[in-house]
């Protein structure tokens, strides 16, 4: 009779005590060094939940449906292990951005080489350049991490376009792509920041002069005021590049802006691009930080309609503020307080699913029903991020070739491809197919439905 009473009671207390542990953030002390790395290593864990490329039947560092993305989880599996020592996922990084590398070693590997965009590819060669940057070890049998940014480099400089708007790369490789006709921000900006790492860390003038040459045509070009700051997404060549195409992304100011602190720390300290960096910087905390000075993209989280790319943006970009701060030395006080209170709020958004799954909006200091690899690569990056604040033995910041990196330079690596104008196409194989964009699906079908029309017809 007495129990009857209790169980109720009971019953509401253990419902409560299991509800309130779901509920669980991620426990993060922004001050201390162990409590980063725990968080990172819970988040990166859950990322790697969504990669099978290391399992039998699989392809390494394989996304056929977002072929991209594989860099973006690299590179936070490059800084994971730059920040916390630990090995785990080491020979999964190696063997998938190999394998990725393409025949060349330009990060145009044959199975999606024939749709990728200028972007695409970019963000695997600041991946490889990260690598050489942070000393991750070259392998003995494949292209050195060093190789790959310049076959990169070596491939995209050659898609330079004069054919409309004075210059700069189109968004799109190949013409039957749609975006072909645009020239966008963060293609240029992901060759600018490239050309600037290799300029600091080779010291050879052609990166120099190439870096200086995109910052002007951007500069001259409606993508980048340097007025107001203001950059924009894109521009139409149709119209000569007269308009633009305005939606507000952190990733495309801050590839400008680690451009920039690249090209500060490598000239020692040039006035003009300390002018640069500090322009972009502040634009961004005006634009990005504009709730609780937490790291938003504000083009689509308030609407809640970010796509797999865009959740992926600040987590680039949460990288490119600690490397930027540790470059350019007096913008670390402003960039710190930033990492912190977005890695706080990332942290309690980090209480989804009963296992820490993080959402999207960090802002919102709470999970948000969002769960996804891009939004575990993004927290990971933010949670790394502060590490920065820590002494790491005086190790901390991107190496050159004359402070301690060796992987091995090829000028010419990547120099076997990449002109859209001599492109030939191959078959379609099964692995094109599976991994084509809607787009590419498209253009497919209506072209084989065009020749069927045509056979009909004749
Ligand atoms: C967390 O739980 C969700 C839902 O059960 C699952 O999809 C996800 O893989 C889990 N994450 C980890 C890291 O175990
Ligand atoms: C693949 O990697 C995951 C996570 O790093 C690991 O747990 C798993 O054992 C690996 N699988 C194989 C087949 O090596
Ligand atoms: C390309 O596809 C083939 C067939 O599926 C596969 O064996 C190979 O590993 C793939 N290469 C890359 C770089 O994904
Ligand atoms: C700003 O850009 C214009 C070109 O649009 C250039 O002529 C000018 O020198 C630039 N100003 C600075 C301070 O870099
Ligand atoms: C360049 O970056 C390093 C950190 O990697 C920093 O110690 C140095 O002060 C920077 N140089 C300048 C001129 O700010
Ligand atoms: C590069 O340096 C690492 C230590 O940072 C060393 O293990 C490796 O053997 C070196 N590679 C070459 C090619 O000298």
């Amino acid at each position: 009779m007495q129990l009857s009473g209790t169980w109720p009671i009971l019953n509401g207390l253990i419902t409560f005590l299991i509800f309130s542990c779901l509920a669980r953030a991620i426990d993060l002390d922004i001050n201390d060094q162990n409590s980063l790395q725990d968080a990172a290593s819970t988040t990166v864990y859950a990322a790697m939940k969504y990669y099978y490329g290391n399992e039998t039947g699989q392809i390494p560092g394989a996304f056929p449906d977002k072929w991209w993305e594989g860099s973006a989880l690299f590179m936070a599996l490059l800084q994971y292990w730059h920040w916390t020592g630990d090995t785990t996922y080491n020979e999964e990084l190696s063997i998938g951005m190999q394998h990725q590398s393409g025949d060349q070693g330009d990060y145009m590997p044959s199975n999606y080489s024939s749709y990728l965009g200028n972007d695409d590819q970019s963000f695997w060669g600041l991946a490889a350049m990260m690598a050489a940057e942070l000393k991750f070890p070259d392998v003995k049998d494949g292209f050195s991490w060093l190789s790959l940014a310049q076959g990169t480099f070596n491939s995209q400089v050659k898609r330079w376009d004069t054919t409309a708007c004075g210059g700069g790369l189109r968004w799109q490789i190949f013409p039957y792509q749609s975006g072909y006709g645009m020239k966008n921000t963060v293609s240029n900006g992901g060759l600018f920041q490239l050309s600037a790492r290799l300029a600091r860390y080779t010291n050879d003038q052609q990166y120099t002069d190439w870096a200086e040459k995109i910052w002007d045509w951007t500069e001259d070009s409606v993508l980048l005021n340097n007025k107001t700051w203001y950059v924009a997404d894109s521009t139409d060549m149709s119209n000569d590049c007269k308009t633009s195409g305005n939606y507000q992304w952190t990733y495309n100011y801050g590839t400008y802006m680690m451009g920039a602190a690249y090209m500060y720390n490598f000239t020692n300290g040039d006035d003009i691009w300390l002018t640069r960096v500090n322009g972009l910087l502040t634009k961004m905390s005006k634009t990005f930080f504009i709730d609780n000075n937490v790291l938003q993209d504000v083009t689509c989280e308030p609407t809640e309609q970010c796509n797999n790319n865009e959740i992926l943006f600040k987590g680039l970009v949460s990288s490119w503020l600690a490397f930027t701060a540790l470059l350019v030395p007096s913008t670390y006080d402003t960039i710190k307080p930033k990492l912190q209170s977005s890695a706080q709020a990332a942290a309690k958004s980090c209480s989804g699913k009963g296992n820490n799954t993080c959402g999207v909006r960090w802002y919102k200091s709470e999970w948000d029903g969002w769960q996804g690899m891009e939004e575990e690569i993004s927290a990971s990056n933010i949670f790394l991020a502060n590490m920065i604040n820590f002494d790491n033995g005086g190790d901390t910041g991107p190496v050159t070739a004359d402070t301690g990196g060796n992987s091995t330079s090829n000028p010419n690596a990547g120099e076997g491809d990449g002109d859209s104008s001599s492109h030939s196409f191959a078959p379609i194989s099964t692995g094109d197919k599976a991994g084509a964009s809607i787009l590419t699906l498209i253009f497919v079908f209506g072209w084989v439905g065009a020749m069927g029309f045509m056979l009909l017809g004749g």
